[in-house]
């Protein structure tokens, strides 16, 4: 089912979606809304203050935005870090928004919400009959687990048995139906194998695909692109540009804010970050690999191929040993002694594994192009150590306990060697390399059809489609919000 298409699926879907929301107070925001959280009316924010970020509390997702101000509960600036060069060895100012501040302290509730919202007002999904089910290597199916806690529906997370036992913990808290598929990180086919399992017991089970709908992308292309504008517009010197969006792609959703930039900013590139011991793009390899949140093995579908520039392949020790420097006090006191201030050293601490895969990729970018100060580089720091404090403690075991000198090799290993290697500007034909990959997945695997692929790749209008009709959305829930009657 096409679930980026407007038409009223079933009535009876809807009206019971209506009645749910109206039940349980549920409001839902509009794309708008949450790409400039300040519309949000004041009587939502002041009732957000008394809201703890977590609680499984309707109102929340008005904070599936990049603005919660933790402080005072209500929404504020936006949440970014600026890692200066001290840290990064580079002259260009690498950037990034921080996902610690989201519900479920990970970005990727977005994307949920993305998925979630055109099923809902178009009645394509039944609350008082289907399971929803998050396939994901994380973070996507915390949130989307969060979701139906809040919709009161049955919640079903797939994700590979390999991933850190704090989310698996945190979703046997919410109550999920969990299946912990074969394999680690890269292993998203096992992921899919068990969707088709779910369905063919069940038609109960209601795939919300992050790699495959719209809606993920879209959530990314207006709230994360417009929020990485308008961070940049508040922090540029007189000489600033925009020269490189770099972001980890898992289901390709966070990377799709790149798609916006790009428009506001036609001279800049976009990097797609990935593993080295899984390098699909960098050379259609396979490989396992401890980058959490950034899959691969496969081009995911809502991937505009075309638009990534260029590609930077990280090997996943070095994330997890800067993991290590970045949040342990004898690695603050290595980074100190190198200049880094003691906010950043603070800051550094909302950076996760594949946060720092992205900074590091963005690294690779700036010695690549030789960058300078003028240059700006965004990025996204997606989650924090919430989720990996276990990783913490494996290295304790597997290296010895930490201390300043390791701080030093780690960082002069990871960072300052860091060069353009395993980094490439791709061709015309190296990106179509990319795109042809997505047809082994998702046409003969999967079921898609050749034609649209075809037209993701030769028809422009098949990309900017699919962002044009965000107001359509909009006009759809404010019309679902009317009907249900909730006002706060
Ligand atoms: C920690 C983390 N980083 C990066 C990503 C990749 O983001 P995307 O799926 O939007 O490509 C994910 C996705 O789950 C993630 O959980």
């Amino acid at each position: 089912m096409d679930t980026w298409n407007w038409n009223i699926e079933n009535e009876d879907f809807l009206q019971k979606t209506m009645k749910r929301c109206r039940e349980r107070n549920i409001l839902l925001p509009t794309f708008n809304q949450l790409k400039h959280p300040d519309t949000i009316p004041d009587s939502i924010q002041q009732k957000l203050a008394a809201i703890g970020l977590n609680e499984t509390h309707p109102l929340n997702l008005f904070r599936i935005n990049w603005r919660n101000d933790v402080k005072t509960g209500k929404i504020g600036g936006i949440n970014y870090v600026e890692l200066p060069s001290a840290l990064t060895g580079v002259k260009a100012r690498i950037i990034g928004i921080c996902g610690k501040y989201f519900p479920t302290g990970a970005h990727k509730v977005g994307a949920t919400y993305g998925c979630l919202i055109p099923n809902l007002v178009s009645g394509k999904f039944n609350p008082e009959y289907h399971k929803a089910v998050w396939p994901s290597t994380g973070n996507y199916c915390r949130g989307g687990i969060f979701n139906s806690a809040l919709l009161g529906v049955h919640g079903v997370a797939i994700l590979p048995e390999e991933m850190s036992k704090e989310r698996f913990e945190w979703l046997r808290s919410y109550g999920a139906e969990i299946y912990a598929t074969y394999g680690c990180e890269s292993n998203v086919k096992e992921i899919y194998d068990k969707c088709h399992e779910l369905e063919t017991e069940s038609d109960k089970y209601y795939i919300f695909n992050q790699f495959a709908q719209f809606g993920n992308m879209v959530w990314h292309h207006e709230v994360t692109g417009t929020t990485l504008e308008h961070l940049f517009n508040q922090v540029k010197g007189e000489k600033s540009r925009v020269a490189g969006y770099v972001s980890a792609t898992g289901s390709a959703g966070t990377i799709g804010a790149g798609d916006y930039l790009k428009k506001v900013f036609p001279t800049m590139k976009i990097v797609a970050s990935e593993a080295l011991q899984c390098p699909t793009i960098l050379m259609n390899g396979y490989g396992a690999h401890r980058i959490e949140g950034i899959g691969d093995k496969h081009i995911p579908w809502i991937h505009n191929t075309k638009n990534t520039d260029c590609v930077a392949a990280i090997d996943d020790a070095d994330p997890l040993h800067l993991l290590r420097a970045f949040n342990l006090p004898e690695g603050h006191k290595f980074l100190s002694k190198l200049g880094v201030d003691a906010t950043t050293l603070d800051r550094i601490q909302d950076l996760g594994i594949s946060s720092i895969g992205n900074m590091l990729s963005a690294v690779k970018m700036a010695k690549y192009y030789e960058m300078t100060e003028d240059d700006v580089i965004l990025t996204v720091f997606t989650d924090s150590l919430e989720m990996y404090r276990s990783r913490l403690e494996e290295m304790d075991t597997e290296f010895g306990p930490y201390n300043e000198h390791q701080a030093e090799v780690d960082w002069r290993t990871c960072v300052e060697r860091q060069s353009y290697d395993n980094f490439k500007e791709m061709t015309y034909y190296e990106k179509k390399a990319v795109h042809n990959l997505k047809y082994f997945t998702w046409v003969e695997q999967q079921g898609k059809d050749v034609a649209e692929l075809n037209r993701q790749w030769y028809d422009d209008q098949y990309w900017l489609e699919k962002v044009a009709s965000v107001p359509q959305w909009d006009a759809m829930i404010a019309d679902f919000n009317a009907k249900t009657g909730v006002t706060i």
